[in-house]
């Protein structure tokens, strides 16, 4: 049968509360002690409601499960306790891996490869399918400009080229080419929009964005989400210029579906809904269903008591009507349809296991690790080491050896026995020859204002039984002295970072910083990994530490993917995603700026510190070494709506094989709006071996030069004069001009 017709025949058999109840999704864990001060709900009586829910027919979809079993039974009480039999749709936060840990997403994103980052979410849904999940709430692909936001982590950065190019390979991996490939699930791009943007940092503040930014910066990931065809979108908590996403008619309906001919299902945000109470939006809950869906979000993500249970009351008093409901349940059966839930709604737990413990799906991460790591300071070459000539090495934080951190926030169900951390990797990259010593020299930092994330099982990072802090300092000390290098490991513990993990602060959290120096006062030379998801303040270790290596929160095989960098075996080719700022008073601080009065004094803005950034925008340093030439235009004039073809040759003049990210920015020197300094508008990530030269091709066409002019209200092509830098990052210096001229 027809989808349409399929659909049809279910629609003409249900009632109103059913209707309701596919609209619903709800929660369903058994929440650690202590949640339910922090969630308002009764979490003994959340599990009983929602199994009587699925009794009555009057639940759609599920979310935080990952147990097969669990979900197996659930499916069966939702199928069977339903009517017309139908299936659950279960979705989850697979935000990088769900048992296989990837890199969090801004350490892939700085791969800047977007085959690997297909791949690694085709890794992730590969998992979620095998155990039942059919929907990951990913990617996230806010564009975040403040890195005191915490989910900073979750997206790709600040630059809306890269953003865009990131969420479509995010979109492709989670999904396949279309929706219901076997082994892949719905892929949820979210969260729409702005929520990057909360003031301050904060994390749920409220956004305001010009109308430039917003079609210029924040939409582009989105629009490219929903063109790689991601079959859901979630709504954000924040108030959009005064009006919350989720009650956002002109978000969800004029820009995603009118315009950007999205044909999926949306979701709101946990409890989304209910909040537009809060936000002193919405009168009453039935208000607020009835103004969400008719704001065009299709389910509301429910902890308990959902605004949607109210929609049949919002239809009998004309608050909403059949036709808004009826096309809402239409996009919710489509997906299960199209996911193939009504023939196969169970899983093989057997063949579950077996996929969770896929080792190719371990390479992945680890070529993922490898890959996204980026080195941002190697002052006389100190890496890579030479493990023949090395007798000792000293690893030194607490974070080298700390499984739990290694794999980063958001993660349920990963497997700390087989998380490699940096001090495993190292020791078995080294070998016997080799001694490696460890010493945690501080210990862990406590947030000041735990999150509801903290109390899941082992996310709050604690010292060993009878810690003592002086002493350790001391070895740790003593260690660095005696040995060849000393490999140190900073950041921050990974639940001070993600959601509910705003900072006012961008300092390495407790003594690490004191430790630091006094390692490199030993004499000993220092390589620093730091472990983060946001830019950290490393003014200090940029002048004073020779060799600094960016490893993010590398995942399950991490430690492995750090020793083949240190040691040589690949070389380092990631490249930054964001401006690092020198120090949290700049922020926010973008490579894409506009120019203005006095720019010769751009680096001076403030007296007391340079306004420039401590590592630019896209950069990254590596074992090879390239060298750019002959950059040329196959026409220096063209017109608004002509492409010009842009060249560069780019050789690896070392004499070892490694990645360089090529990077183009566009500038347009005038027109009927100021535009920003440079523009990412191409890369691409090359392996050249040693000697090797490559000449790379790049387009600049109308959608490179193409932007959103908040006087016109709409997309413009100026007729200008356009320059156009190449190169490793966006300090590039070799640059070209094209002519561009009205049609
Ligand atoms: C987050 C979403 C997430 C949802 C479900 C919310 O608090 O904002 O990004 O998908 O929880 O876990």
């Amino acid at each position: 049968m027809m989808i349409k017709a399929q659909v049809d025949e279910l629609l003409a058999q249900m009632t109103p509360a059913e209707k309701a109840g596919q609209l619903t999704q709800y929660f369903y864990f058994r929440l650690p002690e202590g949640a339910e001060q922090v969630l308002d709900f009764d979490a003994d009586a959340q599990p009983k409601m929602v199994e009587s829910k699925l009794q009555e027919g009057v639940a759609g979809s599920l979310l935080f499960l990952t147990d097969p079993a669990e979900i197996n039974r659930l499916q069966r009480l939702a199928v069977e306790g339903n009517r017309l039999g139908i299936p659950l749709l279960i979705g989850f936060d697979v935000i990088h891996g769900l048992r296989t840990i990837l890199p969090v997403p801004i350490a892939m994103a700085a791969s800047w490869d977007l085959q690997t980052i297909e791949r690694g979410q085709a890794v992730a849904a590969r998992e979620a399918r095998a155990v039942g999940i059919h929907w990951t709430f990913a990617p996230m692909v806010d564009i975040a400009r403040d890195p005191r936001w915490g989910r900073i982590i979750e997206g790709a950065g600040e630059d809306p080229y890269l953003g865009a190019a990131v969420a479509a390979a995010q979109v492709r991996g989670f999904q396949g080419p279309e929706l219901g490939t076997p082994e892949r699930v719905i892929a949820g791009p979210k969260h729409l929009a702005g929520y990057g943007y909360a003031l301050g940092g904060r994390d749920y503040d409220e956004v305001n964005l010009s109308d430039s930014e917003l079609w210029n910066v924040v939409f582009p990931p989105f629009r490219a989400a929903v063109a790689a065809g991601a079959g859901n979108v979630m709504t954000g908590y924040m108030d959009l210029n005064g009006i919350p996403a989720t009650g956002n008619r002109w978000l969800f309906t004029e820009v995603l579906r009118e315009t950007w001919g999205f044909d999926g299902f949306v979701v709101s945000d946990a409890n989304a809904v209910r909040n537009l109470l809060t936000h002193g939006f919405a009168a009453d809950l039935t208000d607020a269903g009835a103004r969400a869906v008719n704001a065009g979000v299709d389910m509301e993500m429910a902890i308990s008591d959902a605004a949607y249970a109210q929609l049949p009351e919002a239809l009998r008093t004309g608050a909403t009507d059949a036709q808004t409901i009826d096309a809402s349940v239409r996009r919710i059966l489509e997906a299960k349809i199209r996911l193939g839930l009504f023939d196969a709604p169970y899983v093989d737990e057997d063949r579950a296991r077996e996929v969770l413990s896929d080792p190719a799906h371990r390479d992945v991460a680890r070529i993922a690790a490898e890959r996204s790591a980026v080195l941002l300071r190697n002052e006389g070459g100190l890496l890579p080491l030479d493990v023949t000539a090395l007798r000792a090495v000293a690893v030194i934080g607490p974070l080298a050896d700390s499984a739990r951190d290694t794999i980063g926030p958001w993660v349920f169900d990963f497997d700390l026995d087989e998380t490699v951390t940096v001090l495993e990797g190292i020791r078995t990259r080294a070998g016997d020859a080799v001694r490696v010593e460890y010493a945690r020299g501080i210990p862990v930092v406590q947030r000041e204002f735990p999150s509801l994330f903290d109390m899941f099982g082992g996310n709050t990072p604690s010292d060993p039984e009878g810690f003592d802090s002086d002493a350790e300092f001391r070895q740790a000390v003593e260690l660095a002295r005696d040995a060849d290098i000393a490999v140190v490991v900073v950041g921050e513990w990974q639940n001070m970072i993600s959601e509910m993990a705003s900072r006012s602060s961008l300092e390495l959290p407790g003594r690490q910083l004191e430790l630091l120096q006094a390692v490199v006062a030993t004499g000993t030379p220092v390589v620093l990994l730091v472990m983060n998801g946001r830019p950290l303040d490393l003014r200090w270790p940029a002048e004073n530490v020779p060799a600094i290596l960016d490893i993010w929160y590398p995942g399950t095989q991490g430690g492995a993917a750090v020793a083949n960098l240190l040691f040589g075996d690949v070389s380092p080719g990631g490249k930054l995603p964001f401006t690092w700022p020198r120090t949290v008073g700049q922020v926010p601080m973008i490579y894409a700026h506009t120019r203005s009065h006095e720019p010769e004094n751009q680096g001076k803005r403030y007296w007391d510190e340079a306004s420039t950034p401590l590592f630019p925008f896209g950069h990254g340093l590596s074992y090879g070494r390239f060298d750019y030439a002959n950059l040329s235009v196959d026409q220096p004039t063209t017109t608004t709506t002509g492409t010009t073809t842009v060249s560069v040759e780019v050789t690896n003049t070392s004499a070892r094989e490694a990645d360089e990210v090529v990077q183009l920015y566009l500038h347009q020197r005038y027109g009927t709006a100021s535009r920003p300094v440079r523009e990412l508008k191409g890369f691409q990530r090359v392996t050249l071996a040693a000697g090797e030269s490559r000449t790379l091709s790049f387009p600049v066409g109308p959608d490179e030069r193409r932007y959103w002019n908040a006087a016109a209200h709409d997309w413009v092509t100026d007729a200008a004069t356009f320059d156009i830098w190449v190169g490793g990052d966006s300090t590039a210096t070799l640059n070209t001009t094209i002519e561009v001229t009205a049609t």
